[in-house]
């Protein structure tokens, strides 16, 4: 089983693209997880579609989403919602709009987040939902919500024993849904 995780912040010490990777090492026996982030997308603009249709950076995204088996998006939380990079990646994807079917429709995927707040992106996953039921996604029930980030995850990739267990059940019930048909 192949899984892409999606890190929705741009930043080189980000805590969502950190918890991205640290899911990536505890693939379990079997599964392949790479991490993508969301450099090189444009903002959405209308008019460039029309003139040069869809970024490369944005087709580049999407054949990896179309490779795989699973997809985990890993949101931050700015004025609690999903940030507008992270948005803007997912409006692009879905373009044109024939794309929300050939990308994503049943795609098993899972909701996680990290913050140096105490509340996990409880808000943003919370929000997420709305824009996510427009994709069609099948979405994983159990999100993953991780508060104290920069105590949980540490610049060199080490974690805090308390999120390595979380990770690994966390992973381990998002495989078994994926796996179902
Ligand atoms: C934040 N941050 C934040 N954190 C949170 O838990 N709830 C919030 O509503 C907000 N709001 C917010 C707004 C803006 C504009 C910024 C820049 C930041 C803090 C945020 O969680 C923190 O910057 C994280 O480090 C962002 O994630 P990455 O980049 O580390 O993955």
């Amino acid at each position: 089983m192949k899984i892409l995780v999606l890190s929705g912040s741009l930043r080189k010490a980000s805590f969502n693209t950190r918890l991205g990777k640290a899911i990536a090492k505890r693939a379990p026996e079997g599964v392949q997880i790479d991490v993508a982030t969301c450099h090189g997308i444009p903002l959405y603009d209308g008019d460039v579609e029309e003139a040069e249709g869809v970024p490369q950076a944005v087709v580049a995204l999407r054949d990896q989403i179309k490779s795989v088996d699973a997809l985990i998006l890993l949101t931050p939380e700015y004025n609690g919602g999903m940030p507008g990079v992270f948005k803007n990646t997912l409006d692009w994807l879905t373009r044109p709009g024939s794309e929300i079917n050939a990308t994503f429709k049943n795609l098993p995927t899972g909701l996680c987040g990290a913050t140096p707040g105490g509340l996990g992106t409880t808000l943003a996953q919370s929000g997420s939902l709305v824009v996510l039921r427009q994709l069609k996604l099948r979405l994983f029930s159990g999100h993953l919500r991780v508060s104290g980030a920069a105590d949980a995850l540490d610049t060199n990739g080490a974690i805090s024993d308390k999120l390595a267990g979380m990770l690994d059940s966390w992973l381990t019930e998002f495989v078994e849904f994926a796996r179902k048909p």
